[in-house]
């Protein structure tokens, strides 16, 4: 498959990262495409779990060329960081990893931004990352006020931070925060990084448009899920990025006609770091046990993620609006010993059963999951290797998930690790 795409088909955390570094073996070309740092990507290599939040999950392989597109919105204190103890672990960084001229940078005004505005979300907030994405996105969309990494290396790239440092100045006087911006500081600052990263500054767009039209085997690596689609998830409990499969195209500059298959990940029940709702949710101790067993907390804040049961309507939804022609149905391990497992395959609204995903946010928190209930399972199922190693009821969990989402299971994963991988057929 020349050019893959994959996409989380939840609210993030499905474990992409996983699939990616295993799929890269087959792939020249590793893409970043939309969100930033609060992406956090974990790939278990000989033991130890690396987080990656910027860096494309094939910096591993030293062959791979790992590119941050035009859609990345860039931290660069957090990707030198990055880079620093990738290097720490004689993770090779060099011309394998190419940044987007294109690409938007955050700065410490975005990070203020982000903490003053999400408190301004009224009963529930977001609950965001913090990490500056939506400020950095909507300045982006605003352009007057935006810089990209292009700008850093441009002669007015100071006059432009003084610009923005007094227009920012007047937005925090406006919300009587008391945020004082250093431009000079700034800019230093900025110039620095600027400077380190040079080496690896390119037009990926023109470096990705010659790679498909030479049929080079390129990978997409979505951020965060389907779910948190800034125009298809569940707004606004959202990310500011296109991160279901509509965003590779936009976010590369790769067009979609490329893409030949789309690989949706899944993990086998749901989980959701934030605010926004969640209609499976199992706030009790069936969720308890899925938080600890799946140890289930945020890679980037280390929040607990809120767990329930699969909800099938919703990733049926996804993996349509994603075009997943394959799933990779994750943490299967995790759900051993539970006795039944229940998976939402309906949702009842106002006295009508519906398997459509509701637009409007109100409309989702009002739903009632209708539930199948299938036996579970108690063997502990980390070691095996094929679908018939899997007992039987892991087998029709399985079969039914795929069966639900109208596309075919072709990876179940079983722990963290590379060799914990069941490929292909059912
Ligand atoms: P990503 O953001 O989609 O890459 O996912 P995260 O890295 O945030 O979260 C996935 C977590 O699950 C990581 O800690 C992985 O090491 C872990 N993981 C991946 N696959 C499996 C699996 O099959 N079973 C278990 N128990 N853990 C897994
Ligand atoms: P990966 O790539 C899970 C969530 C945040 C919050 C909402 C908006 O590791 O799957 P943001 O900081 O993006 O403005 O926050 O989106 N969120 C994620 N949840 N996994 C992620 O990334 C996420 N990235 C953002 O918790 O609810
Ligand atoms: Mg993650």
């Amino acid at each position: 498959m020349p050019v893959t795409c994959v996409v989380g088909l939840q609210w993030g955390d499905e474990a992409k990262g996983k699939i990616v570094d295993l799929l890269t073996a087959e792939h020249e070309i590793v893409v970043r495409y939309q969100g930033g740092a609060n992406a956090g990507h974990t790939v278990v290599r000989e033991g130890k779990a690396y987080k990656l939040s910027l860096m494309p999950s094939g910096v591993f392989r030293p062959d791979v060329r790992c590119v941050i597109a035009a859609g990345v919105v860039l931290n660069p204190a957090s990707l030198l960081e990055e880079i620093e103890t990738l290097r720490g672990h004689g993770v090779r960084v060099a011309d394998n990893l190419l940044i987007s001229d294109r690409a938007h940078v955050i700065f410490p005004w975005h990070f203020e931004e982000d903490r003053l505005l999400d408190r301004q979300c009224g009963a529930e907030a977001i609950g965001t990352t913090m990490r500056g994405i939506g400020p950095c996105y909507r300045d982006k969309v605003g352009r007057a006020l935006a810089v990209r990494v292009g700008d850093m290396y441009r002669a007015d790239f100071r006059e432009r931070i003084e610009r923005i440092v007094r227009a920012k100045g007047e937005v925090f006087a406006a919300l009587a925060a008391e945020v004082t911006l250093d431009a000079e500081k700034i800019y230093e600052e900025y110039r620095g990084y600027a400077e380190r990263l040079a080496p690896h500054v390119a037009d990926t767009t023109a470096f990705l448009l010659d790679a498909v039209e030479a049929e080079r085997k390129i990978l997409f690596e979505g951020a965060q899920g389907a779910l948190l689609d800034i125009d298809h998830g569940t707004f606004p409990y959202v990310t500011s990025s296109n991160s279901s499969g509509v965003g590779a195209p936009a976010g590369s500059g790769v067009p979609g006609r490329y893409v030949e298959k789309v690989i949706g990940i899944i993990k086998a029940y749901n989980t959701r770091v934030g605010g926004g709702p969640f209609p499976t949710e199992q706030d009790n101790d069936i969720g308890e046990r899925i938080r600890r067993r799946g140890n289930e907390y945020g890679t980037v804040t280390k929040r607990p993620r809120r767990c329930g049961w699969f909800d099938a309507v919703a990733a049926r939804y996804t993996a349509r609006l994603s075009g997943a022609d394959a799933l990779a149905l994750m943490l299967l391990d995790v759900l051993s010993g539970l006795p039944e497992l229940k998976i939402c395959t309906a949702y009842e609204l106002d006295g009508h059963r519906t398997r459509d995903f509701p637009a409007h946010v109100d409309d989702l928190r009002r739903v009632e999951p209708v539930y199948e209930t299938l036996p579970g399972w108690s063997e502990e199922i980390g070691e095996a290797t094929s679908f018939d190693a899997l007992p039987d009821t892991a087998r029709r969990y399985v079969a039914r998930i795929g069966q639900l989402l109208g596309s075919p299971v072709e990876i179940v994963s079983v722990g963290p690790d590379r060799k914990q991988t069941i490929f292909d057929k059912q």
